[in-house]
């Protein structure tokens, strides 16, 4: 095979003496060997992004959002290239990775316009009788160099996530990729190199995950920003509990189907988004549809269109353009995914279509009557799986979304604008969407979970946000 990709230490493209094999998940075709970095390699990064901290913090706007324009351009111009490279490593079909390259450019482009606009705020001093009057600026500052984990299910997106909003706002960045999946961040390598940023102000660093705890030690990293499961996430809140840790964790997201979605074109649209959405990129995004609860009197045909839809899903190569659902990440994901069927299915549950496993495929698969202890009803599959349930009314289905662990986005499927504050105000998630299924994310709007589903929110301006402190310079006394 070719020469290894190599990653990135202060900018700069570098190889190391130990390389990795990435293979796809579908027939474990070699793709590429990936560089790994030494140890000596991450203190690089680590010493370059202390040192570039303060004069990048001070960094023009206009320099800062030119480089991410230049990248949002570059992502869209190279987007059939990067999309098959994620298929390549990730295994998502090509129409999905097509999407996540858009999406990556517009988190780009998004952090771009926001660099302009981030200029704090002016607050008034004279709102007491007793105050001196005056004003105050809070203006923002970049809590300091970030490192940012970042999972295998969005190998490019959820990097674009980390990377921007910190180049955004100022702070230097080291990324540390999914092991199984670092090509694509090393590919964003590529493009921000050819921007005008400082050297230190970004790396990316394929490291093993056994050696990043020494990276997540690092005082001169004092923020960390974790996407994947939960058991990790949590021990690096454990192990810095001085530093500031947002944290991206899973879900069960649900999908609720209320009482007033009935009309023949609801339940078809109902069904149409629950199952392409419960199984797109094999279920592995944290807010994929894995249980639905639909009314009493609507259950039974929703039940039928849904099973019928997602019986009908074109499973098999990611790379040919016909097919919706791919393979998992690999072979013992599926086998997981089999064994938790399995368990259910034991346990009394029904499954109306799929339940069987070839390699690292998974059927797309609907249960019903699964027991509420069952893993697949309470625990996150990650796996091209759903159950659906019949409840009775609103409170019913809100109490059958809150009794989890976790809270990231539900979906409500109802016209009624009071069914839809009654969500707002009683789901125990950081979004609800309405008309639509959990898995709707817009990269601008704040994202994350309440619960075990994490700490902390991204989108694009949220993600800025929790990336700076505020600095306030108050001017008592001056009238304006
Ligand atoms: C995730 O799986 O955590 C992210 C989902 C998304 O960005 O759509």
């Amino acid at each position: 095979m070719s020469t290894p990709v190599p990653f990135w230490v202060a900018g700069t493209p570098r190889h190391s003496t130990e390389s990795t094999p990435i293979t796809h998940p579908y027939d474990n075709a070699p793709v590429a060997r990936a560089s790994i970095a030494t140890d000596a390699d991450a203190a690089e990064a680590t010493a370059a992004a202390h040192a570039a901290a303060e004069p990048f913090a001070r960094a023009s706007a206009a320099q800062r959002s030119r480089s991410l324009d230049h990248v949002a351009r570059r992502l869209t111009e190279r987007t059939d290239e990067i999309a098959e490279l994620i298929t390549a490593e990730n295994g998502k079909p090509l129409r999905w990775a097509r999407a996540e390259t858009g999406r990556a450019a517009s988190v780009f482009h998004w952090a771009a316009e926001e660099a302009r606009r981030f200029g704090g705020e002016w607050q008034r001093l004279d709102t007491d009788p007793q105050s001196p009057g005056g004003v105050a600026l809070v203006a923002r500052h970049p809590r300091g160099p970030v490192l940012g984990i970042t999972p295998f299910n969005f190998p490019l997106n959820l990097v674009a996530h980390k990377v921007a909003p910190a180049l955004a706002v100022g702070a230097p960045i080291i990324v540390k990729p999914a092991p199984a999946t670092p090509l694509s961040a090393l590919l964003l390598g590529e493009l921000l190199a050819e921007t005008a940023l400082p050297s230190g102000s970004w790396s990316i660093l394929p490291l093993p995950n056994d050696r990043m705890p020494r990276l997540v030690a690092d005082t001169r990293l004092p923020v960390v920003s974790f996407t994947g499961s939960g058991p990790v996430g949590r021990s690096i809140r454990e192990a810095v509990p001085h530093k500031h840790v947002t944290l991206e964790l899973g879900g069960n997201a649900a999908a609720v189907v209320c009482d007033d979605w009935s009309t023949p074109a609801d339940l078809a649209w109902a069904a149409d988004r629950i199952a392409v959405f419960a199984t797109y990129q094999a279920g592995q995004s944290c807010i994929a549809v894995q249980r639905v609860f639909a009314d009493s009197t609507i259950a039974a045909e929703l039940t039928e269109r849904v099973v019928q839809r997602v019986a009908t899903l074109a499973t098999g190569d990611p790379r040919d353009e016909h097919t919706q659902v791919g393979p998992l990440i690999d072979e013992e994901a599926a086998r997981r995914v089999e064994q938790w069927v399995a368990e259910a299915a034991d346990a009394g549950a029904r499954i109306r279509t799929g339940g069987h496993r070839t390699g690292a495929e998974y059927a797309p698969t609907v249960l019903t009557g699964v027991p509420s202890t069952a893993r697949l009803a309470c625990e996150e599959v990650f796996g091209p799986v759903l159950t659906i349930d019949e409840v009775d009314g609103l409170d019913e289905a809100f109490d059958r979304v809150n009794d989890s662990r976790f809270g990231l986005q539900t979906g409500v499927f109802t016209h009624r604008s009071d069914s839809a504050f009654a969500a707002l105000a009683r789901l125990h998630v950081g979004g609800v969407v309405i008309g639509d299924v959990p898995s709707v994310r817009a990269e601008h709007v704040p994202y994350g979970g309440v619960k075990e589903s994490g700490v902390g929110r991204e989108g694009v301006m949220a993600a800025m946000t929790d990336l700076t402190e505020p600095r306030v310079l108050a001017f008592p006394g001056v009238s304006l």
